[in-house]
C-alpha cells in the first residue's frame, strides 16, 4: 500500500471512532456539531505515527485507537485556535470554512477547548484502553502529551510565533526553536507514546525521541514551503499567508531552496538515527518520508 492509502485508511478508522465515542448526551447540539466539524478531515498523520510506532512493538491498531483518536482531536483543537481572528485569522481549513467562520468566533474558542479536553478523555476514560495498558502507562502517555502542549511546548511556541510576526532580524535558531515548540513536540509525542506503550528500552526511547523531533522540525519546514509553492485548493487552507502576514519562517530568512536543503539534511540525520536500531521501523520511516515529500 502507498503511504497515502495507509493515511486514508487510518483517517477513516479515526473519524469513525470519534463519531461513535464522542458522547452526545447532555451536550448542546451546536457544541457537538462544531466539535465533530473541527475533528473531521486532515491527514491524521499523528495517529498514523502512533500506529506505526506501536506496530513496531506488535501492538495492534485497535488497541491504541482511543489514544490515536484523542491525539487527533487535540491536534484539531490546535488548528481551530490557530485559525481564530486573534491568531492567524484564517478562513479556510481542511477544504472548508474554518470552524469560527462556520459557527462563529465564540464557538471557535469553545469547540477548541472541547476538542482538547474531550481528546484527553477519549483514552483516559476508555475502560478497554486502561485495562490493556494500565494506569502507569496511561499517565506516562498523558505526561508526554501535556508536556508537548504546555507553556514550554505548543502554547509557548504559538506565543513566539505571534511575537516574531512582523519583526525584522529574527534569527534562524530562534525560528527553529519556535518550530520545535509549536509543532515538532506534538509530532514527536505520538512516537514517544507508541514506544512507552510498547515497553521500548531506554535506548530505543532516546533514539525515537531524537528521530521524532527531527521529523517534527521537517514537518513545519515543509508546511512553510508548501505555504509558498502550493495552491490553496490542494492544501485545503489558504496558501501564501505566511508572507502576507509577515510570519517568521525559515523560508523567509533562507529562501525556499535553502529551506528545502535544511529539511532534507534533517531528514537524512533522522533516517540514520533510526537505522541504528535493529527493530523494523519501515512504516514509521515511510510516513516520515511522506512528511518531506508530501504535496499537501
Ligand atoms: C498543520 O498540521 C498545522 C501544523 C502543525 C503545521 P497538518 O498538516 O497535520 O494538518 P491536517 O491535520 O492534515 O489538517
Ligand atoms: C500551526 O502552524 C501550528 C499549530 C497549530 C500549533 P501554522 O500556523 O503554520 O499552521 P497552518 O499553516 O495554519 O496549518
Ligand atoms: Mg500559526
Ligand atoms: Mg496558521
Ligand atoms: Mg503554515
Amino acid at each position: 500500500m502507498f503511504v497515502e492509502e495507509i493515511l486514508e485508511k487510518n483517517a477513516q478508522l479515526i473519524e469513525n471512532f470519534m463519531v461513535n465515542h464522542l458522547t452526545k448526551e447532555g451536550v448542546p447540539p451546536i457544541l457537538w456539531e462544531s466539535v465533530i466539524y473541527g475533528a473531521m478531515g486532515g491527514k491524521k498523520l499523528r495517529a498514523s505515527l502512533l500506529f506505526a510506532t506501536a506496530g513496531a512493538y506488535r501492538i495492534e491498531e485497535e488497541r491504541v485507537l482511543p489514544l490515536a483518536a484523542g491525539i487527533e482531536m487535540i491536534h484539531s483543537f490546535s488548528l481551530v485556535h490557530d485559525d481564530l481572528p486573534c491568531i492567524d485569522n484564517d478562513d479556510f481549513r481542511r477544504g472548508k470554512p474554518s470552524l469560527h467562520r462556520a459557527f462563529g468566533e465564540a464557538m471557535g474558542v469553545l469547540a477548541g477547548d472541547a476538542l482538547l479536553v474531550e481528546g484527553l478523555r477519549m483514552f483516559v476514560e476508555n475502560e478497554e484502553f486502561l485495562r490493556n495498558f494500565g494506569w502507569r502507562k496511561t499517565v506516562a502517555v498523558m505526561q508526554v502529551l501535556l508536556r508537548a502542549l504546555g507553556n514550554q511546548g505548543m502554547v509557548g511556541g504559538q506565543v513566539l510565533d505571534l511575537l516574531y510576526q512582523g519583526k525584522e532580524g529574527v534569527q534562524e535558531e530562534d525560528i527553529l526553536d519556535m518550530y520545535r515548540r509549536k509543532t515538532a513536540f506534538f509530532i514527536q509525542a505520538p512516537i514517544l507514546c507508541g514506544s512507552i506503550l510498547g515497553d521500548a528500552s531506554k535506548k530505543e526511547q532516546k533514539v525515537l525521541a531524537q528521530f521524532g523531533l527531527l521529523v517534527g522540525e521537517c514537518f513545519q519546514i515543509k508546511d512553510d514551503i508548501l505555504d509558498v509553492i502550493q495552491e490553496s485548493t490542494r492544501l485545503g487552507k489558504t496558501a501564501g499567508k505566511d508572507l502576507a502576514q509577515g510570519k517568521a519562517t525559515l523560508v523567509r530568512v533562507r529562501g525556499t531552496q535553502e529551506a528545502e536543503k535544511i529539511m532534507q539534511d534533517k531528514f537524512q540525520t533522522a533516517y540514520r538515527i533510526l537505522e541504528s536500531l535493529s527493530r523494523d521501523f519501515s512504516l514509521l520511516l515511510a510516513l516520515s518520508h511522506f512528511v518531506v515529500t508530501r504535496e499537501y
